[in-house]
């Protein structure tokens, strides 16, 4: 798929099923993932967050993304002229969901930055230094030089895809390589439970705790669901104004959650069991925060056989995942900056890189030179996470589901889905928009703002 489509500057159809499918779940699958989504799962309990997490994806997820697709499809717009043709008066809707890429673009960098040094360490032959107990890691982020250096080589390659607008070629690339990465992930998980101690964390992951459940489980893995499937921000919007009318809605939204979740429940595979392997079953290991994949990974591919080739695939494959992610968030802004300004690409482009770069240095400042520095208890970096995860997105959420529920009726969704098939989880649908999805929106925002202040 050509991201011109996807930015709304010129009109066609996605030629297939599967072309929109893979399109969406392209997008949908990156660093949220393989880095975000283990983090929180060690985190929050294990088994408890995979369960929450399951239960989100069918339920809320499931309603929130045939929403999307189906206003854009009807629309035939993105995401700012899709919510002022449904009703003018939300039309300030579209612009929060707007910002939320700004928001991530920034710290999506940073993290991209550093897969892209773990990249280059293998390709160095030095994993075995970035393997042991994290000091490597933590050495390396806490002086703000190298981050640097790698976000801004990665905002770069980033930013001469979109100005080259060669977008084609990446989804076309993507094709072959999601499949790849998955099948690594498959051998690299199935080696990591097999370690030496594994066994007790895969029970961990797998075996929920109820003692370990609480509101802020809920919070963390609506967030994750919202992050994963790139909700709430209106990109699904815009890949639903260019899916085919003749084809099937509610099947492809199914296909592309199970296809985000599977990456998802591959990655805590991969990662937490290898934790406990190597920490000796210390569970303090889990909170290891954005780090965990980085200060893991590097022992399981040490203990392996030939783990610098196995390292050297898998950073490159990660690294091209989350490639053709933040090509997608940084074109969605590149394209509203330049649809509302009339600038043309390049000078917008170079305009979004120097206002990222500034916020992105934020994020890392605040590892190194400014670690003292913290905004309502946490980290630059876990703030725009949270600000754009737990708040905006809830908010953008719940308006839209008043939108929909109370504003318009659920109808205007239902027949969009029904053009051409039957739509088999109609009353779940309802029922989510209308009454469950807005009373948990606002428990969720509500727990956000005093679980955390
Ligand atoms: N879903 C992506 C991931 O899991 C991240 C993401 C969030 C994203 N919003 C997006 C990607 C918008 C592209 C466009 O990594």
């Amino acid at each position: 798929m050509n991201n011109n489509e996807v930015s709304g500057t010129a009109k066609s159809s996605f030629s297939s099923k599967l072309g929109f499918v893979l399109a969406a779940a392209g997008s949908a699958v990156g660093l949220g993932n393989i880095w975000r989504f283990p983090y929180l799962a060690a985190k929050y309990g294990g088994g408890i967050f995979l369960l929450v997490y399951l239960v989100l994806a069918i339920t809320f997820g499931f309603a929130l993304m045939i929403t999307e697709i189906s206003i854009g499809r009807k629309t035939g717009k993105s995401v700012i002229g899709a919510y002022s043709k449904i009703n003018s008066k939300f039309s300030p809707l579209g612009w929060l969901a707007a910002a939320v890429p700004i928001i991530i673009f920034p710290y999506y960098c940073v993290i991209g930055g550093w897969v892209l040094k773990y990249l280059t360490v293998y390709i160095t032959g030095a994993g075995a230094t970035a393997a042991g107990d994290g000091s490597f890691f933590n050495n390396f982020i806490g002086s703000a030089g190298q981050p640097t250096l790698f976000l801004a080589i990665y905002m770069g390659l980033t930013a001469i895809v979109v100005m080259l607008g060669v977008e084609k070629g990446i989804e076309k690339v993507s094709k072959i390589l999601m499949p790849v990465l998955v099948l690594m992930s498959v051998a690299i998980a199935v080696y990591a439970v097999t370690l030496d101690g594994a066994m007790e964390g895969l029970k961990y992951y797998l075996l929920p705790d109820f003692s370990r459940f609480s509101i802020k489980t809920v919070v963390a893995a609506m967030g994750q669901l919202f992050y994963s499937m790139s909700l709430a921000m209106g990109i699904m919007i815009t890949y639903g104004s260019y899916m085919r009318k003749e084809d099937n809605l509610e099947g492809s939204v199914r296909q592309i959650e199970v296809f985000d979740t599977a990456v998802a429940f591959l990655s805590g595979m991969m990662i937490i069991p290898a934790v406990f392997a190597f920490s000796g079953g210390d569970e303090s290991a889990l909170n290891a925060g954005p780090g965990l994949m980085f200060i893991t990974l590097p022992n399981v591919f040490e203990s392996m056989a030939g783990g610098q080739i196995i390292g050297i695939a898998f950073f490159v494959l990660v690294l091209l995942a989350a490639l053709t992610s933040s090509i997608s968030l940084m074109e969605t802004i590149v394209s509203i900056l330049c649809e509302k300004t009339g600038l043309k690409r390049i000078p917008a482009s170079l305009i979004v890189v120097a206002f990222s770069m500034i916020i992105a240095m934020l994020s890392v400042l605040g590892y190194s030179n400014w670690a003292e520095v913290k905004l309502f208890g946490m980290q630059f970096l876990d703030f725009f996470d949270f600000l754009s995860n737990n708040i905006l997105m809830p908010i953008v959420a719940l308006l839209t589901c008043i939108l929909i529920g109370y504003v318009v009726g659920t109808k205007y969704i239902e027949d969009e889905v029904q053009l051409n098939s039957k739509f088999k989880s109609k009353m779940l649908y309802r029922v989510m928009i209308k009454y469950i999805c807005p009373v948990c929106m606002v428990v969720i925002f509500l727990s956000s703002i005093f679980g955390y202040v």
